[in-house]
C-alpha cells in the first residue's frame, strides 16, 4: 500500500513537471494534449495509428477525459457504452471478449470461446437457419468454423469426400453449410457422386441394357435425397388394362436399376 502512494506521487511530480516544461514553463493554460501522450504511452499510440480504425478519429483525450492526478484513475477509462448504444449488438455483455484492445478495436481474436447468440446481433439469418434444421451443425459454436471475422472455412478442413477428387465446391452441390441436411441437388450430379455410396445400384444401372441405363440417377430421385419416385410420373399408363392384370410395374420389369423388357 505505502509502495503504491509512494508512486502516485512520482506519476504527479513527473506529470506536473512535464506541464510545467511543456507549455513554457508555467503559462496560464497549463494542458494535456492528444499530441503529449506518446511522451509516455508509445505502445498505446502506435497501436492507434496502425489499426485504430475509427478510433483513431476519436483521439486520446475523446476517450480518456483526464488523468490522473487532476482526475482519479477510476475516471480515466471510458465504458464502451458512453458512446456505442441503440443497437442489439451494443447490449452484449464483456466487449473485450472480441475487441479486447480498444486501440485497434477491429483486430479480433475469435479462437475462443463459445460465440452464437453475439455473432446474430448481425448475421441473424444465418444463426436461424441452423437452429430451423437441427443438424450436427447446429451444436457447434459459430467461431468453431469462423476462427477469423469473415473467414469462410473449407469443409475439407474438418470432413473427408465421399469420393476422391471431390472439392469443396462440390459439397456445396448437395449440402448448405448452415442446413448441411436434408440433402437436396439439381440436376449436374454425377451418377459417381450417389454410388460412392450406393455402389451396388451402380452397377446394376450400368449392367441392365434398357433405355434406364443412360439415364442419371438425379434425373429419377430428383432435387431431394431419398425421393422415390414412381414409375407412373414418367410413364403413365404404358399397357391396356387387360395386358397388365392388376400387376405392378416391378412383377414384370424386375428392377428400376436392372430393368427387364
Ligand atoms: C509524463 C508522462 C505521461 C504523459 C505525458 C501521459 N501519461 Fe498517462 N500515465 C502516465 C503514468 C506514469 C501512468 C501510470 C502507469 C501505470 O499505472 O502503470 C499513466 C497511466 C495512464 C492510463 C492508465 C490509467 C489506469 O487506470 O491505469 C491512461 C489511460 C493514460 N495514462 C492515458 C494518457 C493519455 C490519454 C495521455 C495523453 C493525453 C497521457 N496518458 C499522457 C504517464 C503519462
Ligand atoms: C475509443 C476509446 C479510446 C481511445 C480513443 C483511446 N483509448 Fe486508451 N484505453 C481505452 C480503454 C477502454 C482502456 C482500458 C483497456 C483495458 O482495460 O484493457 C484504455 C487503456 C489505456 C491505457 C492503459 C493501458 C494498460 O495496459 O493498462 C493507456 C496508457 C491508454 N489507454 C492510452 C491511450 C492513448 C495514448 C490513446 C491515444 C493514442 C488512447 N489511449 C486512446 C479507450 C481508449
Ligand atoms: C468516446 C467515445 C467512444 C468510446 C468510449 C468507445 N468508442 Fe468505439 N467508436 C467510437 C466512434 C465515434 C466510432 C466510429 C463511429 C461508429 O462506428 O459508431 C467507433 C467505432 C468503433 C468500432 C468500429 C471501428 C471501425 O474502424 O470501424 C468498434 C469495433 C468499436 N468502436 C468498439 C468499441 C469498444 C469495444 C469500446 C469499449 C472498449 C469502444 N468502442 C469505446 C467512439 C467510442
Ligand atoms: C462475439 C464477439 C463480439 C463481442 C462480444 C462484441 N463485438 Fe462488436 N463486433 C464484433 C464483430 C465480429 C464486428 C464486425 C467487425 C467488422 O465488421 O469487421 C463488430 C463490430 C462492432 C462495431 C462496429 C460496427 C457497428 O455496428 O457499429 C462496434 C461499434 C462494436 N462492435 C462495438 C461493440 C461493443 C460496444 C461491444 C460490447 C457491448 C461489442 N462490440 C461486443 C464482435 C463482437
Ligand atoms: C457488429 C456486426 C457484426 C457482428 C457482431 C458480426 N459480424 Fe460478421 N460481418 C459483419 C459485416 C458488416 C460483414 C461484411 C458483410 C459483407 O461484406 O457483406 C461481416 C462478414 C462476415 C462473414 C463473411 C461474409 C462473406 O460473405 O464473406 C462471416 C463468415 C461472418 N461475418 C461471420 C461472423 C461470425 C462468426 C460472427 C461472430 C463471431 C460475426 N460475423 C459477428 C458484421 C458483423
Ligand atoms: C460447420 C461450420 C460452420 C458453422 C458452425 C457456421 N458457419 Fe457460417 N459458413 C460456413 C461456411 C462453409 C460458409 C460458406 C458458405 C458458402 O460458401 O456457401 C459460411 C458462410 C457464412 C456467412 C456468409 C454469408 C452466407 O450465408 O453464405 C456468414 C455471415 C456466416 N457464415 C455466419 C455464421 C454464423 C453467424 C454462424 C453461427 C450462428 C455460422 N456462420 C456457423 C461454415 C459454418
Ligand atoms: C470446423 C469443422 C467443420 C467444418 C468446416 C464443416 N463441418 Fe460438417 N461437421 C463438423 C462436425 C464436428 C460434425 C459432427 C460430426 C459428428 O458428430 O460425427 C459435422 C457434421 C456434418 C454433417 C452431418 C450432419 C448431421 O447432423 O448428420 C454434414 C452433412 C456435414 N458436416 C457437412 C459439411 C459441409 C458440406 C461443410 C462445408 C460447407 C462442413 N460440413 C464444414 C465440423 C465441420
Ligand atoms: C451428390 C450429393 C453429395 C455431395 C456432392 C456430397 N455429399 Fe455429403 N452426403 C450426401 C448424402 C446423401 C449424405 C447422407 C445423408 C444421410 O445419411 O441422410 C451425405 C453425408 C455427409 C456427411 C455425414 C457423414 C456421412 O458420411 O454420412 C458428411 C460429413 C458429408 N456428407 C460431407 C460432405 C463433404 C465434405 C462433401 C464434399 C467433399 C460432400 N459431403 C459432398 C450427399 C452428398
Ligand atoms: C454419403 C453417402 C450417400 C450418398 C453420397 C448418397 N446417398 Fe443415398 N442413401 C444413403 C444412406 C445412408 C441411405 C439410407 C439407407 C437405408 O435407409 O437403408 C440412402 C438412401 C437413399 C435412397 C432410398 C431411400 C429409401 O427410402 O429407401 C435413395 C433413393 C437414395 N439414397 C438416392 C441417392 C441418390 C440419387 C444419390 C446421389 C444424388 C445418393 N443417394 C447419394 C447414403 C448416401
Ligand atoms: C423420371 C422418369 C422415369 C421413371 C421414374 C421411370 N422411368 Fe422408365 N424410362 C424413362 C425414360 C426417359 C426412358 C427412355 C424412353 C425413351 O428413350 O424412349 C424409360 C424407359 C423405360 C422402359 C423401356 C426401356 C427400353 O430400353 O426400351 C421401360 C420398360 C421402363 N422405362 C420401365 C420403367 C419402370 C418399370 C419404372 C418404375 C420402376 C420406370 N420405368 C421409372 C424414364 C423413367
Ligand atoms: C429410371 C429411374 C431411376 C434411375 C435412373 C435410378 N433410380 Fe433409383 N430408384 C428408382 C425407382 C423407381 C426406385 C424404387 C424401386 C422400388 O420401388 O423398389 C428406386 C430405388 C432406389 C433406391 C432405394 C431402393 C434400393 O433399391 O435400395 C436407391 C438407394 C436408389 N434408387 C439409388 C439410385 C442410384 C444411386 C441411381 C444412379 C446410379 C439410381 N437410383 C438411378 C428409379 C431410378
Ligand atoms: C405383365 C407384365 C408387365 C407389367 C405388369 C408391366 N409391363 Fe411394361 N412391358 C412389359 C413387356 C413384356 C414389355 C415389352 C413390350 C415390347 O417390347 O413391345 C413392356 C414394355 C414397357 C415399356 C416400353 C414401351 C415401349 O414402347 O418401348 C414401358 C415404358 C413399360 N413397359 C412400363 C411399364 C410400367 C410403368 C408398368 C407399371 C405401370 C409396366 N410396364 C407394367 C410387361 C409388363
Amino acid at each position: 500500500m505505502k509502495g503504491r502512494v509512494r508512486l502516485e506521487w512520482i506519476y504527479l511530480l513527473v506529470l506536473a513537471l512535464f506541464l510545467w516544461v511543456g507549455n513554457g514553463y508555467g503559462a496560464e493554460s497549463a494542458k494535456l494534449t492528444n499530441a503529449d501522450c506518446i511522451k509516455c504511452h508509445k505502445k498505446e499510440v502506435s497501436q492507434i495509428n496502425a489499426h485504430g480504425g475509427k478510433h483513431k478519429l476519436v483521439g486520446c483525450l475523446g476517450c480518456h477525459k483526464g488523468h490522473y492526478p487532476m482526475i482519479p484513475f477510476s475516471k480515466m477509462i471510458p465504458k464502451c457504452s458512453e458512446c456505442h448504444h441503440g443497437k442489439p449488438h451494443f447490449k452484449l455483455s464483456h466487449c473485450e471478449r472480441c475487441h479486447s484492445n480498444p486501440h485497434e478495436p477491429l483486430v479480433m481474436n475469435l479462437a475462443k470461446g463459445y460465440f452464437k447468440k453475439e455473432c446474430m446481433t448481425c448475421h441473424k439469418k444465418e444463426g436461424e437457419e441452423l437452429a430451423k434444421y437441427p443438424t450436427k451443425h447446429s451444436k457447434l459454436a459459430c467461431n468453431t468454423c469462423h476462427v477469423q471475422h469473415g473467414y469462410i472455412p473449407p469443409c475439407l478442413r474438418c470432413h473427408k469426400p465421399h469420393l476422391a477428387g471431390q472439392t469443396n465446391k462440390d459439397c456445396k452441390l448437395c449440402h448448405a453449410a448452415h442446413r448441411p441436411v436434408p440433402v437436396t441437388y439439381g440436376m449436374n450430379i454425377p451418377n459417381a457422386y450417389c454410388t460412392a455410396c450406393h455402389s451396388k445400384i451402380g452397377k446394376m444401372l450400368a449392367s441392365t441394357h434398357t433405355k434406364h441405363r443412360k439415364l442419371k440417377c438425379v434425373f429419377c430421385h430428383r432435387g431431394r435425397h431419398k425421393i422415390i419416385p414412381s414409375c407412373e410420373a414418367c410413364h403413365g399408363e404404358p399397357h391396356p388394362m387387360v395386358m397388365v392384370k392388376g400387376k405392378k410395374c416391378l412383377d414384370c420389369h424386375m428392377d428400376a436399376h436392372a430393368l427387364i423388357k
